[in-house]
């Protein structure tokens, strides 16, 4: 069996759901259930028998051990973190409690497990940790893409947290010994994305007939990659990774940020047209821009495709056309996250912005 942590969030999410339609393997999910974690996104795993849900903190190295001891898994994936930029800005404490201290504690946790391990079960042990391109910092408008080796320069807390967690994990590796992988990937989209992020936040407030804020002057390029695209990735490097490699996993597909709004208007022109005929992108308002805004990312996903044969299914036009239904099918989950919490979160963020 594996520990997945962090799995009731967006990406973990669906890579536990992936799992079960396609293993046998069971899966322990780790997960503390912040805003966040949803288990509505699990609702089809309730009654299957070869999930396990644990609700608790990746830096509670008591119970995590006692976890690893119970179900003695083959791998752990860690995806738990906060992940979200603007929150970082706001309140990066968190950030270095969960991605920092959290993924230290979760680590020790690992080693004494693994150190306890004999013969085939030892050598075979992984730990995966899900990392981020953010890590790499920004790239010019001509710059080659982030490899693996590129220099980490962190901008944001959110990224400094996750590029501090990637050390920890290297050094685990380096030091003890630890079977480790490390992905890092660029920008998701896709089906259970919370709605404070751009994508999601996009249909939900289109929708709604709310603003579409564009952070500055939405010229950002982010490299985008369908979630289930990342899930695959993650399963091979599991699968097939050189332990203590790192390996970026991206889409090849750089968006400057308004060209998503438009793109995201003109299939909700097309799917589900405004009563008053007219198009979304009459909503698309400017606002101020976040603070120490990264310009570019971009992944070079050469390696895993060399190494591992990994590539990903869809192409962005077939990814977030799939994403716009999922949204437009599962109103009802949309409207069950849009609790007190998630409106708390907007006023915060976005009462600040001047358009
Ligand atoms: P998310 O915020 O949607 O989900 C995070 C999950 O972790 C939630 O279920 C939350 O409850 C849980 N969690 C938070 N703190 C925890 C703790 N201390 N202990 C246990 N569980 C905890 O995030 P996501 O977008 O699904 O990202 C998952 C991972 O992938 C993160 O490590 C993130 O850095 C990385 N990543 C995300 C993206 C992206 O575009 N979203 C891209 C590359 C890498
Ligand atoms: P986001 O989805 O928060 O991901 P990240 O910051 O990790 O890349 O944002 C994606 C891009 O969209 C980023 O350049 C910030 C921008 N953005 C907006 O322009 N408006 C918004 O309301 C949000 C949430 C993001």
């Amino acid at each position: 069996m594996i520990l997945v942590t962090g799995s009731a969030g967006f990406i973990g999410s669906n890579f536990v759901l992936d799992w079960c339609a396609q293993h046998d393997e069971p899966v322990v999910n780790l997960d503390k259930l912040t805003y966040a974690g949803n288990l509505e996104n699990l609702a089809t795993l309730k009654d299957n028998p070869r999930h396990i849900f644990v609700q608790g903190d990746i830096g509670d190295a008591a119970l995590v051990g006692r976890l690893l001891a119970e179900h003695q898994p083959r791998a752990v994936v860690n995806f738990a973190a906060e992940s979200h930029v603007d929150r970082s800005i706001h309140g990066p404490e968190d950030f270095i409690q969960t991605n920092v201290v959290g993924t230290f504690h979760l680590l020790e946790a690992v080693r004494a497990y693994w150190g306890g391990l004999e013969g085939d079960r030892k050598a075979d042990f992984r730990f995966l940790h899900v990392s981020t391109d953010e890590v790499y910092g920004s790239l010019g408008r001509d710059d080659p893409a982030f490899t693996e080796t590129h220099r980490y320069e962190p901008n944001s807390p959110y990224s400094a947290s996750k590029a501090a967690s990637d050390h920890l994990v290297r050094a685990y590796h380096h030091t003890y010994g630890l079977p480790v992988l490390t992905t890092n990937c660029s920008n998701n989209y896709g089906p259970y994305h919370f709605p404070e992020k751009l994508i999601p936040l996009l249909i939900v407030n289109a929708l709604a007939g709310k603003a579409l804020p564009v952070y500055g002057d939405g010229q950002q390029i982010r490299d985008w990659l369908y979630v289930k695209d990342h899930c695959s990735a993650i399963r091979c490097v599991l699968e097939k990774g050189r332990t203590g490699e790192v390996y970026n996993v991206g889409g090849w597909n750089e968006k400057a940020n308004l060209d998503i709004v438009h793109t995201v208007c003109g299939l909700l022109d097309e799917l589900r047209p405004r009563a008053d005929g007219k198009p979304y992108s009459e909503q698309i308002r400017f606002v101020t821009d976040r603070p120490g805004h990264d310009r570019r990312y971009a992944i070079d996903a050469r390696k895993i495709e060399r190494e591992l044969g990994w590539k990903p299914a869809e192409t962005f036009e077939t990814g977030i056309r799939k994403t716009v239904h999922w949204y437009l099918d599962n109103q009802d989950w949309v409207s069950n996250v849009l609790s007190g919490n998630y409106r708390q979160w907007v006023e915060k963020n976005y009462a600040g912005r001047t358009e």
